[in-house]
């Protein structure tokens, strides 16, 4: 089946630039969040980026307009009756997420693909709340989505070969690099990602640097763009705590456990760069790290 229509379901952090590189590749897009003010914040947040693209002369202002028109924002997921493919970008929570793959396995045509924007939980667990298991894949993107050219295409014990090559080319249409792998917590990015990121909060913990050192030395040591520290910020603390959580769970081994320093920053509302403070304060001009009293 040809895909023409995509559902987005959350225009957060993951789900609006999942709805802009959709429009962007040609697609009609109907996106769905829980409130008016988070749609309407989601929109914004791609209105902008459509903007600053024209300013710098890289797109016309016809075609972010096009863009735009293509983008429905809605907060009714009876609205995603006639979409073709379905991704899934809501908070980690797998309760929430069951409810609405249920919604939606009731109102979306029979016809098609259901896929799941999760960065660890199993999509079995999800596909399997529905009534279409052989439809149902992973497509994990990364943060943030207009620019990182990864996509993961993720294959439970039930999904079928047809629904990998619509994931596989509708990665290849949005412009990513797609690899396809399997339904293991973590998939290949996080599993060698999140230890890493750990590695870095317990390095801070054991003082073999302060913040601004260790995110230096990654920097120039080992040509990365972003320090451990600004990426688990950039990532959301909340997000990297619940995936370390679930790595936890499947492999019971002590490089996937969450740091005490992560989970008390959590507890604390410290969630990284989208709640204003993490191992930076992000008030001012620029980014400002703060010790979080270990
Ligand atoms: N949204 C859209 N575009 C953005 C953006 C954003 N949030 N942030 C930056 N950009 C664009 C800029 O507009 C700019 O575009 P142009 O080249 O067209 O001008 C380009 O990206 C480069 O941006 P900057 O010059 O401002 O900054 P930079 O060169 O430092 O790059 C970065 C910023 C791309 C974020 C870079 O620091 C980077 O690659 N960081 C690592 C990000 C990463 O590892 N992401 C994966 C996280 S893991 C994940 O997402 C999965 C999970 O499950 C946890």
């Amino acid at each position: 089946m040809e895909i023409k229509k995509v559902g987005v379901v959350g225009c957060g952090l993951m789900g609006h630039g999942i709805a802009q590189v959709s429009a962007q590749a040609g697609y009609d897009v109907v996106v769905a969040e829980a409130s008016q003010e988070k749609l309407d914040s989601g929109i914004g947040k791609i209105t902008k980026q459509l903007g600053r693209a024209v300013e710098k002369g890289k797109m016309e202002q016809d075609a972010a307009d096009e863009i735009l028109g293509r983008i429905q924002g809605t907060l009714d997921l009876e609205d995603f009756a006639d979409c073709d493919l379905v991704v899934e970008a809501v908070t980690e929570d797998l309760d929430l997420k069951l409810e609405i793959w249920k919604k939606l396995d009731e109102v979306v045509k029979d016809e098609a693909y259901f896929a799941t924007n999760t960065s660890s939980l199993p999509v079995i667990n999800m596909a399997a709340a529905t009534n279409r298991t052989e439809q149902f894949l992973g497509l994990h993107f990364f943060n943030p989505v207009q620019v990182m050219p990864l996509l993961e295409v993720i294959q439970s014990v039930t999904t079928g070969t047809d629904a990998i090559d619509v994931g596989l080319g509708f990665g290849e249409k949005l412009g990513k690099k797609t690899v396809h792998t399997k339904d293991k917590a973590g998939f290949i990015v996080n599993r060698l990602l999140v230890p890493y990121l750990l590695d870095g909060i317990r390095g801070l913990e054991e003082g073999i640097g302060s913040i601004d050192e260790i995110d230096a030395a990654m920097k120039a040591g080992a040509g990365h763009p972003m320090g451990p520290l600004t990426l688990a910020d950039f990532v959301g603390l909340d997000t990297l705590m619940s995936i370390s959580n679930v790595m936890y769970d499947e492999f019971r081994e002590r490089r996937f456990a969450a740091p005490p320093t992560l989970r008390k920053m959590v507890a604390a509302g410290f969630y990284g760069k989208k709640s204003g403070r993490g191992f930076y304060d992000y008030s001012g001009d620029k980014p400002v790290s703060v010790n979080p009293g270990l």
